[in-house]
């Protein structure tokens, strides 16, 4: 099976708390999955179960405390040229589109920057034409953003503009963390819809990262879900949401708690009380919310078990495929 980015049991541990209680948690905690060419895989689970720091990690913008990165089959890390490829093959979708443009610049100088900087051209209207045909696939054109700052977009045209920028370099993985959730909810599913055009059109592979269910729903074909760190359940989108075997699941289908839009990557964190605590559990992080818990999950980190095409962890199952309790 051909898989253009593989991780492999990434982890992360970060320090937290005030100068006098530094404790450590593990915000990504052997995390592994793939994703193949022409897929959209959604990472999804609720505020701060581990989701941006994973998306981090893949580009580059912190390094794993373990764990390795794979693309087309080989390991990232260990070979520079195969490190720059990746960082052209690889591009990023952010929250906020406001913050990936530069305000004082207009748009179009923005993409002539960036055609020439990556030596596409050195000619202006070679230029244009590479830029427009970009912007055509996002359903906009050259003549929308000439001479216009990024404060004269909407929201949701500075997205697929910024789409269309990561376009310009052929990426074959585009990392988006939560790219509509700062866009009107109007126009949330026709950014959507556009990862699902790529993927036909281009070929392009897509990690989605969200909060939001029914999005993901609509457009993956396969969701892992994340809790405090861990990936508790990964398969084909429509079985993990349609039949959800983790208690997590379950409950997330029925609601998923919001994510704070005014949490930023930048900004200092802070952890709540509860999740500080789910972190730092033994066995099952879910244990303590899960109506099935037993007191085997509170000592014991449960086995990923793979029932039918769907990996599970949870100690309600066993090798057997079976589910062993209710
Ligand atoms: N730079 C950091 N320093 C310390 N803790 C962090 C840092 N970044 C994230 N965390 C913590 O790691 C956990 C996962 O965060 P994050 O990956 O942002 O989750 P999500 O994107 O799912 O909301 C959270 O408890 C968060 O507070
Ligand atoms: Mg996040």
């Amino acid at each position: 099976m051909e898989k253009v980015l593989e991780v492999q049991n990434l982890t992360k541990v970060y320090s937290v708390g005030s100068l006098f209680s530094r404790t450590k948690i593990t915000a990504v905690e052997n995390v592994s999955f793939y994703i193949k060419p022409s897929e959209i895989l959604t990472l999804a689970g609720e505020s701060g179960c581990g989701k941006t720091t994973t998306a981090k990690i893949i580009l580059g913008f912190e390094e794993p405390t373990s764990g390795e990165i794979f693309f087309e089959g080989e390991l990232v890390s260990k070979k520079r040229l195969k490190k720059r490829e990746f960082m052209r093959k690889v591009q990023a979708v952010f929250q906020n589109p406001f913050e990936s443009f530069n305000p004082l610049i207009t748009v179009d100088d923005i993409f002539f920057e960036t055609v020439y900087n990556y030596g596409l051209t050195r000619d202006r209207d070679e230029a244009i034409k590479i830029i427009d045909d970009k912007l055509r696939v996002v359903g906009l054109s050259f003549e929308d953003i000439n001479g216009r700052y990024p404060s004269e977009l909407s929201g949701g045209q500075l997205q697929r503009i910024s789409i269309a920028r990561s376009l310009l370099i052929n990426p074959s993985v585009l990392v988006a963390d939560e790219p509509v959730s700062m866009v009107d909810a109007s126009l949330r599913m026709s950014i959507v819809n556009l990862f699902a055009e790529l993927k036909n059109k281009v070929g392009l592979s897509v990690i989605y990262i969200t909060h939001d269910l029914a999005t993901a729903y609509y457009v993956s074909d396969r969701i892992a879900i994340m809790f405090r760190g861990n990936i508790i359940e990964m398969g084909p989108v429509e079985e993990v949401l349609t039949n959800p075997r983790h208690p997590y699941t379950r409950l997330l289908r029925e609601s998923i708690p919001e994510a704070d839009p005014q949490r930023k990557w930048s900004q200092e964190i802070t952890i709540a009380d509860i999740e500080y605590e789910e972190y730092l559990r033994q066995g099952c992080k879910f244990a303590g919310r899960c109506p099935m818990a037993k007191e085997i999950c509170t000592r014991q980190v449960p086995a990923e078990i793979m029932v039918n095409d769907v990996m599970v962890k949870c100690h309600m199952y066993d090798d057997s495929k079976n589910e062993v309790w209710k």
